[in-house]
Protein backbone atom coordinates (compact mmCIF):
# COMPACT_ATOMS: atom_id res chain seq x y z
CA UNK A 1 0.00 0.00 0.00
CA UNK A 2 1.19 3.50 -0.98
CA UNK A 3 2.32 5.75 1.51
CA UNK A 4 3.37 9.59 1.37
CA UNK A 5 6.45 11.21 2.86
CA UNK A 6 6.02 15.40 3.84
CA UNK A 7 8.66 17.15 5.45
CA UNK A 8 6.39 19.99 6.82
CA UNK A 9 7.13 23.64 7.15
CA UNK A 10 6.97 24.82 3.91
CA UNK A 11 4.11 27.77 3.20
CA UNK A 12 2.11 27.05 -0.02
CA UNK A 13 2.41 29.91 -2.90
CA UNK A 14 0.31 30.00 -6.18
CA UNK A 15 -2.40 28.55 -7.63
CA UNK A 16 -3.56 25.10 -7.21
CA UNK A 17 -6.64 23.58 -9.28
CA UNK A 18 -9.46 21.97 -8.66
CA UNK A 19 -10.94 18.87 -10.46
CA UNK A 20 -14.23 18.05 -10.89
CA UNK A 21 -16.64 16.90 -7.97
CA UNK A 22 -16.46 12.83 -6.98
CA UNK A 23 -19.77 13.17 -5.16
CA UNK A 24 -21.24 15.12 -8.70
CA UNK A 25 -19.98 12.58 -10.95
CA UNK A 26 -21.08 9.23 -9.29
CA UNK A 27 -24.77 9.77 -9.49
CA UNK A 28 -23.99 11.31 -12.95
CA UNK A 29 -22.79 8.08 -14.28
CA UNK A 30 -25.50 5.94 -12.66
CA UNK A 31 -27.86 8.57 -14.08
CA UNK A 32 -26.36 7.45 -17.61
CA UNK A 33 -28.31 3.92 -16.65
CA UNK A 34 -31.77 5.85 -17.46
CA UNK A 35 -31.13 6.09 -21.03
CA UNK A 36 -30.15 3.74 -23.92
CA UNK A 37 -28.35 6.56 -25.75
CA UNK A 38 -24.46 7.68 -25.07
CA UNK A 39 -24.39 10.19 -21.83
CA UNK A 40 -20.62 12.37 -22.13
CA UNK A 41 -20.04 13.46 -18.97
CA UNK A 42 -16.95 15.99 -18.63
CA UNK A 43 -14.24 17.35 -15.82
CA UNK A 44 -14.53 13.72 -14.41
CA UNK A 45 -12.03 13.65 -11.75
CA UNK A 46 -8.90 11.23 -12.08
CA UNK A 47 -9.85 8.84 -8.44
CA UNK A 48 -10.21 5.71 -7.86
CA UNK A 49 -14.50 5.78 -6.88
CA UNK A 50 -14.64 6.47 -10.59
CA UNK A 51 -12.70 3.53 -11.53
CA UNK A 52 -15.20 1.39 -9.43
CA UNK A 53 -17.88 3.26 -10.78
CA UNK A 54 -17.08 2.47 -13.91
CA UNK A 55 -16.16 -1.51 -13.13
CA UNK A 56 -19.91 -1.44 -11.95
CA UNK A 57 -21.22 -0.07 -14.99
CA UNK A 58 -19.83 -2.69 -16.90
CA UNK A 59 -20.26 -5.49 -15.15
CA UNK A 60 -24.29 -4.99 -15.74
CA UNK A 61 -23.23 -4.71 -19.80
CA UNK A 62 -22.93 -0.69 -20.04
CA UNK A 63 -20.70 0.61 -22.87
CA UNK A 64 -17.75 2.99 -20.55
CA UNK A 65 -15.35 4.88 -22.01
CA UNK A 66 -12.93 6.47 -19.57
CA UNK A 67 -10.28 8.73 -20.95
CA UNK A 68 -7.70 11.51 -18.65
CA UNK A 69 -6.00 12.77 -21.61
CA UNK A 70 -4.80 16.53 -21.26
CA UNK A 71 -8.24 18.13 -21.82
CA UNK A 72 -10.41 15.08 -21.36
CA UNK A 73 -11.14 14.05 -18.04
CA UNK A 74 -14.27 13.00 -20.01
CA UNK A 75 -16.30 9.20 -19.34
CA UNK A 76 -18.86 8.13 -21.82
CA UNK A 77 -21.26 5.95 -21.09
CA UNK A 78 -23.76 3.74 -23.20
CA UNK A 79 -26.34 1.59 -21.26
CA UNK A 80 -28.39 0.51 -24.11
CA UNK A 81 -28.07 -3.34 -23.31
CA UNK A 82 -27.58 -4.02 -19.94
CA UNK A 83 -27.09 -7.38 -19.03
CA UNK A 84 -27.50 -7.70 -15.58
CA UNK A 85 -29.05 -5.32 -13.46
CA UNK A 86 -27.06 -5.70 -10.55
CA UNK A 87 -24.21 -4.27 -8.06
CA UNK A 88 -22.34 -7.19 -6.74
CA UNK A 89 -21.21 -7.07 -2.75
CA UNK A 90 -17.28 -7.03 -4.49
CA UNK A 91 -17.67 -3.79 -5.99
CA UNK A 92 -20.28 -2.21 -3.21
CA UNK A 93 -17.84 -2.95 -0.16
CA UNK A 94 -15.31 -1.03 -2.22
CA UNK A 95 -17.96 1.87 -2.36
CA UNK A 96 -21.05 2.09 -0.91
CA UNK A 97 -22.35 4.69 -3.33
CA UNK A 98 -22.73 2.03 -5.45
CA UNK A 99 -26.24 1.97 -4.40
CA UNK A 100 -26.65 5.17 -6.53
CA UNK A 101 -28.17 2.57 -8.78
CA UNK A 102 -30.76 0.81 -7.37
CA UNK A 103 -33.24 3.59 -8.36
CA UNK A 104 -32.04 4.28 -12.06
CA UNK A 105 -32.19 0.22 -12.57
CA UNK A 106 -35.38 -0.46 -11.10
CA UNK A 107 -36.45 2.85 -13.45
CA UNK A 108 -35.29 1.49 -16.36
CA UNK A 109 -35.27 -2.27 -16.16
CA UNK A 110 -37.83 -3.04 -14.02
CA UNK A 111 -35.56 -4.71 -11.50
CA UNK A 112 -32.27 -4.35 -9.48
CA UNK A 113 -30.48 -6.78 -7.42
CA UNK A 114 -27.51 -4.52 -4.96
CA UNK A 115 -25.90 -5.41 -2.30
CA UNK A 116 -26.40 -4.28 0.73
CA UNK A 117 -23.25 -1.81 1.49
CA UNK A 118 -22.34 -3.39 5.00
CA UNK A 119 -19.88 -1.29 7.33
CA UNK A 120 -17.66 1.67 7.07
CA UNK A 121 -15.00 3.58 8.65
CA UNK A 122 -16.89 6.35 9.61
CA UNK A 123 -20.70 4.93 10.43
CA UNK A 124 -23.40 2.66 10.27
CA UNK A 125 -24.49 4.13 6.59
CA UNK A 126 -27.60 2.14 6.41
CA UNK A 127 -30.01 2.80 2.75
CA UNK A 128 -32.90 2.18 4.40
CA UNK A 129 -34.48 5.52 3.38
CA UNK A 130 -33.54 4.72 -0.53
CA UNK A 131 -35.57 1.25 0.32
CA UNK A 132 -38.48 3.03 2.14
CA UNK A 133 -38.81 5.97 -1.22
CA UNK A 134 -38.84 3.11 -3.58
CA UNK A 135 -41.33 1.05 -1.63
CA UNK A 136 -43.69 4.62 -2.08
CA UNK A 137 -43.03 4.70 -5.97
CA UNK A 138 -44.64 1.38 -6.09
CA UNK A 139 -41.24 -1.25 -5.89
CA UNK A 140 -41.42 -4.61 -4.30
CA UNK A 141 -38.24 -5.17 -2.32
CA UNK A 142 -36.76 -8.35 -1.25
CA UNK A 143 -34.26 -8.80 1.34
CA UNK A 144 -32.00 -11.78 0.91
CA UNK A 145 -28.13 -13.13 1.17
CA UNK A 146 -27.14 -9.40 1.56
CA UNK A 147 -28.91 -8.23 -1.18
CA UNK A 148 -31.88 -6.01 -1.72
CA UNK A 149 -34.12 -6.91 -4.84
CA UNK A 150 -36.63 -4.26 -6.30
CA UNK A 151 -38.72 -4.90 -8.48
CA UNK A 152 -41.26 -2.82 -10.60
CA UNK A 153 -43.02 -2.92 -13.76
CA UNK A 154 -43.11 0.74 -13.88
CA UNK A 155 -42.64 2.98 -11.00
CA UNK A 156 -45.66 5.38 -9.57
CA UNK A 157 -45.52 8.78 -8.98
CA UNK A 158 -45.89 9.63 -5.35
CA UNK A 159 -45.03 11.29 -2.30
CA UNK A 160 -41.48 10.98 -0.23
CA UNK A 161 -40.99 12.85 3.00
CA UNK A 162 -37.67 12.04 3.91
CA UNK A 163 -37.31 10.74 7.81
CA UNK A 164 -33.66 12.32 7.42
CA UNK A 165 -31.60 14.20 5.19
CA UNK A 166 -29.82 11.99 3.01
CA UNK A 167 -27.55 12.86 -0.10
CA UNK A 168 -27.57 9.92 -1.84
CA UNK A 169 -31.21 9.14 -1.15
CA UNK A 170 -32.61 12.14 -2.44
CA UNK A 171 -30.30 11.26 -5.60
CA UNK A 172 -30.95 7.94 -5.95
CA UNK A 173 -35.07 8.53 -5.63
CA UNK A 174 -34.57 11.73 -8.07
CA UNK A 175 -33.23 9.49 -10.65
CA UNK A 176 -36.13 6.65 -9.98
CA UNK A 177 -38.42 9.30 -10.34
CA UNK A 178 -37.76 10.53 -13.62
CA UNK A 179 -39.42 7.63 -15.46
CA UNK A 180 -42.03 6.80 -13.31
CA UNK A 181 -45.91 7.03 -14.38
CA UNK A 182 -47.15 10.56 -13.08
CA UNK A 183 -45.87 13.11 -10.75
CA UNK A 184 -43.58 12.21 -7.56
CA UNK A 185 -43.18 15.20 -4.67
CA UNK A 186 -40.09 14.45 -2.29
CA UNK A 187 -39.62 16.35 0.82
CA UNK A 188 -36.97 16.76 3.49
CA UNK A 189 -34.72 16.69 0.42
CA UNK A 190 -30.68 17.40 0.43
CA UNK A 191 -29.68 20.29 -0.49
CA UNK A 192 -25.89 20.23 -1.31
CA UNK A 193 -24.89 21.41 -4.86
CA UNK A 194 -24.44 17.84 -6.04
CA UNK A 195 -28.04 16.77 -6.10
CA UNK A 196 -28.70 20.44 -8.26
CA UNK A 197 -26.22 19.46 -10.16
CA UNK A 198 -27.92 16.00 -10.98
CA UNK A 199 -31.10 17.54 -11.83
CA UNK A 200 -29.58 19.67 -14.37
CA UNK A 201 -28.15 16.77 -15.76
CA UNK A 202 -31.72 14.88 -15.59
CA UNK A 203 -33.43 17.61 -16.83
CA UNK A 204 -30.88 18.08 -19.97
CA UNK A 205 -31.71 14.31 -20.64
CA UNK A 206 -35.11 15.08 -20.97
CA UNK A 207 -36.81 14.74 -17.12
CA UNK A 208 -39.21 17.44 -15.96
CA UNK A 209 -38.10 18.14 -12.05
CA UNK A 210 -38.05 21.24 -10.17
CA UNK A 211 -37.18 22.50 -7.12
CA UNK A 212 -33.75 21.20 -6.96
CA UNK A 213 -31.32 22.69 -4.42
CA UNK A 214 -34.25 22.89 -2.10
CA UNK A 215 -35.85 20.32 0.42
CA UNK A 216 -39.14 19.83 -1.56
CA UNK A 217 -38.49 18.93 -5.64
CA UNK A 218 -41.21 17.57 -8.00
CA UNK A 219 -40.46 15.34 -10.87
CA UNK A 220 -43.25 14.77 -13.27
CA UNK A 221 -42.34 11.40 -15.02
CA UNK A 222 -41.70 10.86 -18.82
CA UNK A 223 -41.54 7.56 -20.72
CA UNK A 224 -37.87 8.38 -21.73
CA UNK A 225 -34.20 10.16 -21.54
CA UNK A 226 -32.06 11.00 -24.19
CA UNK A 227 -28.40 11.28 -24.28
CA UNK A 228 -26.33 14.67 -23.15
CA UNK A 229 -23.45 15.79 -22.76
CA UNK A 230 -22.77 17.69 -19.42
CA UNK A 231 -19.98 19.05 -17.56
CA UNK A 232 -19.38 17.90 -13.76
CA UNK A 233 -19.15 21.10 -10.91
CA UNK A 234 -16.16 21.48 -9.18
CA UNK A 235 -15.43 19.67 -5.78
CA UNK A 236 -16.17 21.84 -2.92
CA UNK A 237 -14.53 19.46 -0.64
CA UNK A 238 -11.03 19.60 -2.25
CA UNK A 239 -11.32 23.16 -2.94
CA UNK A 240 -12.42 23.80 0.76
CA UNK A 241 -9.35 21.16 1.43
CA UNK A 242 -6.77 23.20 -0.62
CA UNK A 243 -8.14 26.77 1.25
CA UNK A 244 -7.27 25.52 4.75
CA UNK A 245 -3.77 23.88 3.72
CA UNK A 246 -3.21 27.53 2.38
CA UNK A 247 -4.24 29.10 5.91
CA UNK A 248 -2.58 26.46 8.16
CA UNK A 249 1.15 26.82 6.35
CA UNK A 250 1.06 30.29 6.50
CA UNK A 251 0.91 30.77 2.57
CA UNK A 252 -0.82 32.86 0.02
CA UNK A 253 -2.50 30.29 -2.33
CA UNK A 254 -4.93 30.64 -5.26
CA UNK A 255 -7.25 27.96 -5.34
CA UNK A 256 -8.50 28.05 -8.76
CA UNK A 257 -11.51 26.14 -10.61
CA UNK A 258 -13.80 26.31 -7.86
CA UNK A 259 -17.28 27.64 -7.26
CA UNK A 260 -17.24 29.81 -4.18
CA UNK A 261 -21.17 30.09 -4.00
CA UNK A 262 -20.19 26.31 -2.98
CA UNK A 263 -17.97 27.71 -0.17
CA UNK A 264 -20.19 30.25 1.61
CA UNK A 265 -19.91 28.04 5.35
CA UNK A 266 -16.54 27.78 5.14
CA UNK A 267 -15.24 30.66 3.74
CA UNK A 268 -17.78 32.22 6.74
CA UNK A 269 -16.05 30.01 9.34
CA UNK A 270 -12.27 31.51 8.63
CA UNK A 271 -13.44 34.75 8.14
CA UNK A 272 -14.77 34.43 12.05
CA UNK A 273 -11.61 32.94 12.84
CA UNK A 274 -9.42 35.32 10.80
CA UNK A 275 -7.94 33.75 7.76
CA UNK A 276 -7.84 36.43 5.01
CA UNK A 277 -9.68 35.02 2.02
CA UNK A 278 -10.24 37.04 -1.44
CA UNK A 279 -12.82 35.36 -4.15
CA UNK A 280 -13.70 36.05 -7.60
CA UNK A 281 -16.56 33.76 -9.20
CA UNK A 282 -14.00 30.69 -9.75
CA UNK A 283 -11.34 31.44 -7.35
CA UNK A 284 -10.49 31.62 -3.70
CA UNK A 285 -6.90 33.24 -2.74
CA UNK A 286 -6.39 32.68 1.10
CA UNK A 287 -3.32 34.65 2.86
CA UNK A 288 -2.60 32.65 5.62
CA UNK A 289 0.19 35.47 7.32
CA UNK A 290 -2.37 35.91 9.89
CA UNK A 291 -2.27 34.38 13.58
CA UNK A 292 -5.69 31.88 13.55
CA UNK A 293 -8.81 32.28 16.23
CA UNK A 294 -10.50 29.17 17.93
CA UNK A 295 -13.70 28.67 16.75
CA UNK A 296 -16.42 26.29 17.33
CA UNK A 297 -18.15 24.25 14.26
CA UNK A 298 -20.95 22.02 14.08
CA UNK A 299 -21.37 19.92 11.51
CA UNK A 300 -25.03 20.26 9.71
CA UNK A 301 -26.58 19.39 5.90
CA UNK A 302 -25.86 21.44 2.98
CA UNK A 303 -25.86 24.94 3.55
CA UNK A 304 -24.44 24.10 7.05
CA UNK A 305 -20.97 23.76 7.55
CA UNK A 306 -20.36 20.10 5.44
CA UNK A 307 -19.44 16.76 7.65
CA UNK A 308 -16.66 16.49 4.64
CA UNK A 309 -14.65 19.04 6.05
CA UNK A 310 -15.00 18.42 9.66
CA UNK A 311 -11.34 16.59 9.79
CA UNK A 312 -9.75 19.26 8.08
CA UNK A 313 -11.32 22.16 10.07
CA UNK A 314 -10.09 19.85 12.78
CA UNK A 315 -6.46 19.73 11.78
CA UNK A 316 -6.75 24.12 11.55
CA UNK A 317 -8.29 24.34 15.19
CA UNK A 318 -4.93 22.27 16.10
CA UNK A 319 -2.99 25.67 14.77
CA UNK A 320 -5.94 28.05 16.26
CA UNK A 321 -5.25 30.45 19.46
CA UNK A 322 -8.00 29.11 22.05
CA UNK A 323 -10.33 26.24 22.20
CA UNK A 324 -12.67 25.24 19.15
CA UNK A 325 -15.88 22.91 19.98
CA UNK A 326 -16.39 20.54 17.09
CA UNK A 327 -19.47 18.92 17.23
CA UNK A 328 -20.21 15.65 14.17
CA UNK A 329 -24.25 15.76 13.75
CA UNK A 330 -23.81 13.78 10.64
CA UNK A 331 -22.14 10.64 11.40
CA UNK A 332 -21.34 8.52 14.45
CA UNK A 333 -17.26 7.66 13.98
CA UNK A 334 -15.98 10.39 11.99
CA UNK A 335 -13.32 11.21 14.85
CA UNK A 336 -10.65 8.81 13.40
CA UNK A 337 -7.89 11.44 12.36
CA UNK A 338 -8.38 12.57 15.62
CA UNK A 339 -6.41 10.07 17.65
CA UNK A 340 -3.35 10.12 14.90
CA UNK A 341 -3.42 14.53 15.30
CA UNK A 342 -2.75 13.42 19.11
CA UNK A 343 -0.11 11.68 17.96
CA UNK A 344 1.45 14.24 16.43
CA UNK A 345 1.26 16.76 19.55
CA UNK A 346 -2.27 18.19 18.70
CA UNK A 347 -4.65 18.50 22.08
CA UNK A 348 -7.74 17.11 21.16
CA UNK A 349 -10.10 15.20 23.51
CA UNK A 350 -13.07 13.56 22.10
CA UNK A 351 -16.35 14.03 24.08
CA UNK A 352 -19.22 11.81 22.33
CA UNK A 353 -20.02 14.07 19.14
CA UNK A 354 -17.98 16.86 20.43
CA UNK A 355 -13.77 17.13 20.01
CA UNK A 356 -12.25 19.75 22.13
CA UNK A 357 -9.75 21.07 20.61
CA UNK A 358 -6.80 23.33 22.40
CA UNK A 359 -4.25 25.46 20.29
CA UNK A 360 -1.99 26.41 19.69
CA UNK A 361 -0.26 23.06 19.47
CA UNK A 362 2.97 22.78 17.43
CA UNK A 363 3.16 19.21 15.49
CA UNK A 364 5.89 17.03 15.36
CA UNK A 365 6.25 14.78 12.25
CA UNK A 366 5.14 11.10 13.06
CA UNK A 367 4.28 7.84 11.01
CA UNK A 368 0.41 7.63 10.76
CA UNK A 369 -2.54 6.07 9.72
CA UNK A 370 -5.22 7.09 7.25
CA UNK A 371 -8.96 5.64 7.86
CA UNK A 372 -10.89 7.13 5.52
CA UNK A 373 -11.02 9.98 2.68
CA UNK A 374 -10.87 12.81 5.08
CA UNK A 375 -9.57 11.87 7.79
CA UNK A 376 -6.61 11.35 5.22
CA UNK A 377 -6.63 14.07 4.37
CA UNK A 378 -6.80 16.00 7.08
CA UNK A 379 -3.88 14.01 8.44
CA UNK A 380 -1.64 15.35 5.47
CA UNK A 381 -2.57 18.75 6.05
CA UNK A 382 -1.25 18.17 9.78
CA UNK A 383 1.81 16.87 8.68
CA UNK A 384 2.64 20.34 6.21
CA UNK A 385 2.44 22.07 9.72
CA UNK A 386 4.26 19.44 11.79
CA UNK A 387 7.88 19.58 12.52
CA UNK A 388 10.33 16.90 10.23
CA UNK A 389 9.11 14.28 7.93
CA UNK A 390 5.80 12.16 8.49
CA UNK A 391 4.88 9.10 6.65
CA UNK A 392 1.02 8.60 6.05
CA UNK A 393 0.55 5.02 5.60
CA UNK A 394 -2.66 3.67 3.60
CA UNK A 395 -2.75 6.66 1.06
CA UNK A 396 -5.27 3.91 -0.79
CA UNK A 397 -7.74 6.48 1.01
CA UNK A 398 -7.19 9.75 -0.36
CA UNK A 399 -6.58 8.48 -4.10
CA UNK A 400 -10.64 7.35 -3.83
CA UNK A 401 -11.13 11.24 -3.80
CA UNK A 402 -8.28 13.38 -4.65
CA UNK A 403 -7.20 13.74 -7.97
CA UNK A 404 -2.94 13.73 -8.16
CA UNK A 405 -3.25 15.70 -4.63
CA UNK A 406 0.89 14.94 -3.87
CA UNK A 407 1.38 16.53 -7.38
CA UNK A 408 -0.82 19.34 -6.94
CA UNK A 409 0.30 19.86 -3.36
CA UNK A 410 4.28 19.81 -4.67
CA UNK A 411 3.00 22.37 -7.20
CA UNK A 412 2.65 24.99 -4.88
CA UNK A 413 5.63 23.96 -2.70
CA UNK A 414 4.66 20.95 -0.62
CA UNK A 415 7.62 18.90 0.34
CA UNK A 416 5.19 15.49 -0.44
CA UNK A 417 6.00 12.31 -2.54
CA UNK A 418 4.40 9.37 -3.02
CA UNK A 419 6.06 5.90 -1.96
CA UNK A 420 4.87 2.25 -3.49
CA UNK A 421 4.78 0.05 -0.72
CA UNK A 422 8.42 -2.08 -0.60
CA UNK A 423 7.76 -5.40 -0.90
CA UNK A 424 10.35 -7.68 0.22
CA UNK A 425 12.71 -8.78 -2.09
CA UNK A 426 10.93 -12.11 -4.26
CA UNK A 427 13.78 -14.75 -3.38
CA UNK A 428 15.72 -15.51 -6.67
CA UNK A 429 14.00 -18.43 -8.25
CA UNK A 430 15.28 -21.66 -7.23
CA UNK A 431 18.31 -22.65 -10.10
CA UNK A 432 16.56 -25.00 -12.97
CA UNK A 433 17.63 -28.98 -11.77
CA UNK A 434 20.89 -29.91 -13.51
C1 LIG B 1 -22.98 11.51 0.91
O1 LIG B 1 -23.00 10.22 1.51
C2 LIG B 1 -21.54 11.73 0.48
N1 LIG B 1 -21.16 10.72 -0.50
C3 LIG B 1 -20.63 11.67 1.71
O2 LIG B 1 -19.32 11.98 1.26
C4 LIG B 1 -21.08 12.73 2.70
O3 LIG B 1 -20.27 12.61 3.86
C5 LIG B 1 -22.55 12.51 3.07
O4 LIG B 1 -23.35 12.51 1.86
C6 LIG B 1 -23.08 13.58 3.99
O5 LIG B 1 -22.93 14.83 3.39
C7 LIG B 1 -21.58 10.86 -1.78
O6 LIG B 1 -22.25 11.80 -2.13
C8 LIG B 1 -21.14 9.79 -2.74
P1 LIG B 1 -26.25 10.56 3.70
P2 LIG B 1 -24.41 9.53 1.85
O7 LIG B 1 -27.18 9.55 3.11
O8 LIG B 1 -25.43 9.97 0.87
C9 LIG B 1 -28.04 8.40 7.50
C10 LIG B 1 -17.04 11.68 1.05
O9 LIG B 1 -16.20 11.92 1.92
N2 LIG B 1 -28.82 7.62 6.53
O10 LIG B 1 -26.49 11.99 3.41
O11 LIG B 1 -24.17 8.09 2.03
C11 LIG B 1 -26.54 8.14 7.38
O12 LIG B 1 -26.18 7.01 8.17
C12 LIG B 1 -18.31 10.96 1.42
O13 LIG B 1 -16.96 12.06 -0.15
C13 LIG B 1 -29.77 6.72 7.01
O14 LIG B 1 -29.95 6.57 8.22
O15 LIG B 1 -24.77 10.20 3.24
C14 LIG B 1 -25.94 9.41 7.90
O16 LIG B 1 -25.89 9.37 9.32
C15 LIG B 1 -18.22 10.37 2.81
N3 LIG B 1 -30.48 5.97 6.12
C16 LIG B 1 -26.94 10.48 7.46
O17 LIG B 1 -28.16 9.78 7.17
C17 LIG B 1 -30.30 6.11 4.75
O18 LIG B 1 -31.01 5.43 3.98
C18 LIG B 1 -26.51 11.25 6.21
O19 LIG B 1 -26.13 10.29 5.26
C19 LIG B 1 -29.34 7.04 4.29
C20 LIG B 1 -28.63 7.79 5.19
Amino acid sequence: MDKFVIRGGNPLLGTIRVSGAKNAALPAMAAALLTEEPVILENIPQVRDIETTRKLLAAMGAEVELGYGRAQHRTTICARNLTSPEASYELVKQMRASSLVLGPLVARCGRARVSLPGGCAIGARPIDLHIKGLERLGAKIKHEHGYIEAIADRLEGGEILFDRITVTGTEDLLMAATLAEGETVMQNCAREPEVADLADLLNKMGAQIEGAGTSTIRVKGVSKLHGVKHRIIPDRIEAATFIIAGAMTGGDLNVAGCDPAHLGALLEKLAEVGVKTRHTTESVRVMGDVPIEAADIVTEEYPGFPTDMQAQYMALATQAEGTSIITENIFENRFMHALEMVRMGANIKIEGRRAVVRGPSPLSAAAVLASDLRASASLVLAALVAEGESIIDRVYHIDRGYENIEEKLKGVGAQIRRIGEILPKRAAAPAARA
